[in-house]
């Protein structure tokens, strides 16, 4: 079967994060990507969170999969010579490089494009132009930059940055549809482009509904968020709203059986409008339905409090599987809190290659995820990430058609 992204080369300068994210969905689908290391080092992340001692982390298992590595020193003249070769063999150049490393190394989009005028150079940076613009930038301070930190978390707590790696993913992922639209629209123009996906825009961009929440602040008080019903004053900006759910919809994270025991008992519940007859049925309180002070939204909205506590009275005698069960059947959206554990041990997601197990030369299996996105017609197939300079003769042979003496040359200068 073919892949979407057969016949794409991507010069791959990532590394970290958000950067490798980007290149390994494009490698997923069918891009042929060049993960460029610096000779002896590599990535860095290949020696950050080691688990197994001399063996690569799975920090960069988990994001280089189906990547070839060469080695190559790019501030060396050997090796700029090298790089200028690879630059027009291939059709994107991608790089997450703190701001001006690429100018410093030579390789600028003047050159980029003088070199290769098909080629697409797309960068990760923390800020887009402005005043942090050569600020250097990891997950947390993009989350905190974006807008995320200071909306998560309980309205009396500290800012709270999210397990997912909306920073360095999100950005990451962004990044890759930027690459893919730049390929498409080179298919009518013939010409190459910059794509630029900073992070601070993309953590932003996930955070819209507290972008809306503040210019309703504008309009009176945030009825649907819990502080409203317990008479805390809103402040200037969105406060953080907990567990509250961000649409119209009231949701909260309720306590279920063994609860006490298992930091992951619990369960999501939507007390959605047009379920709500429904949920006062399965929660024992059927007067609600008629009640003025309960039937409708708005009624509800100063006693959020009274009505996920008679909630939980009744999750509290479930588990959160068994919320599932009674309540989708009856269309009441819930959703368990899954541990990593069970997700890692859900049979149907490995079905359907979104956990994948590969099998890796020095570490021996281990547990990843796939692709998030499905294409019918270009399957995935997650192969493991690439030993440090593993695939440099084959591409300086393959790729760039160097004879085996001229390797040899290039290996002598000490460029690769
Ligand atoms: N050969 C020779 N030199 C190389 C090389 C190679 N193959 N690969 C990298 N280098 C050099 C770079 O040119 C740079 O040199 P310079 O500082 O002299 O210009 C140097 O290695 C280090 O690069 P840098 O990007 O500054 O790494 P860092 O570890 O100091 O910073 C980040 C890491 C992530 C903070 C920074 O790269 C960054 O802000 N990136 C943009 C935002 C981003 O993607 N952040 C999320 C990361 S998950």
């Amino acid at each position: 079967m073919s892949k979407a992204l057969d016949g794409i080369r991507i010069l791959d300068f990532t590394h970290v994060q958000s950067g490798p994210t980007c290149t390994q969905l494009l490698a997923w689908l069918g891009a042929d990507v060049i993960k460029v290391e610096r000779p002896g080092v590599g990535d860095a992340t290949r020696k950050q969170l080691v688990d197994v001692e001399g063996v690569d982390s799975l920090y960069f298992t988990m994001l280089n999969h189906n990547k070839r590595s060469l080695t190559l020193n790019s501030k060396h003249e050997t090796g700029k010579q090298v790089l200028e070769r690879l630059v027009k063999k291939c059709d994107v150049l991608v790089e997450n490089f703190a701001p001006g490393a690429l100018d410093r190394m030579g390789f600028g989009w003047d050159r980029i494009q003088e070199l290769n005028p098909r080629m697409i150079m797309a960068s990760v940076k923390g800020f887009g132009p402005g005043p942090y613009e050569d600020c250097k930038v990891y997950e947390n301070v993009a989350q905190c930059a974006g807008g995320s930190a200071s909306t998560t978390g309980f309205h009396d707590g500290l800012p709270m940055v999210t397990g997912a790696q909306i920073g360095d993913s999100g950005t990451g992922l962004g990044l890759a549809l930027g690459i893919t639209a730049a390929l498409l629209q080179r298919e009518k123009t013939g010409r190459g482009q910059r794509v630029l996906a900073p992070m601070q825009d993309s953590v932003l961009n996930l955070c819209r509904v507290k972008l809306r929440d503040q210019q309703r602040l504008a309009h009176g008080p945030l009825t649907e968020y819990s502080q409203h019903g317990e008479g805390v004053e809103f402040g200037e900006a969105t406060p953080r709203a907990g567990n509250d759910s961000g649409g119209g919809q009231p949701g909260r994270i309720l306590k279920c059986i063994g609860w006490e025991r298992d930091p992951n008992s619990y369960t999501y519940f939507i007390t959605q409008a047009a379920a709500w007859p429904k949920i006062c049925e399965v929660i024992g309180k059927p007067e609600w339905k008629d009640n003025p002070d309960y039937a409708t939204p708005p009624a509800r909205l100063p006693r959020l409090n009274e009505v996920f506590d008679e909630i939980e009275k009744w999750t509290l005698t479930k588990t959160k599987y068994e919320v599932m069960d009674i309540c989708n059947p009856l269309d009441i959206p819930v959703g368990p809190i899954l541990s990593m554990k069970e997700l890692a041990d859900e049979p149907s997601l490995r079905e359907t290659g979104t956990i994948v197990e590969v099998d890796h030369p020095e570490r021996g299996k281990y547990l990843t995820v796939g692709c998030p996105i499905k294409l019918s017609d270009s399957k995935v197939e997650v192969t493991r990430s690439p030993l440090l300079g593993e695939h440099t003769d084959e591409i300086l042979a393959d790729v760039l058609e160097y004879s085996a003496d001229e390797i040899a040359e290039i290996r002598e200068s000490g460029a690769i």
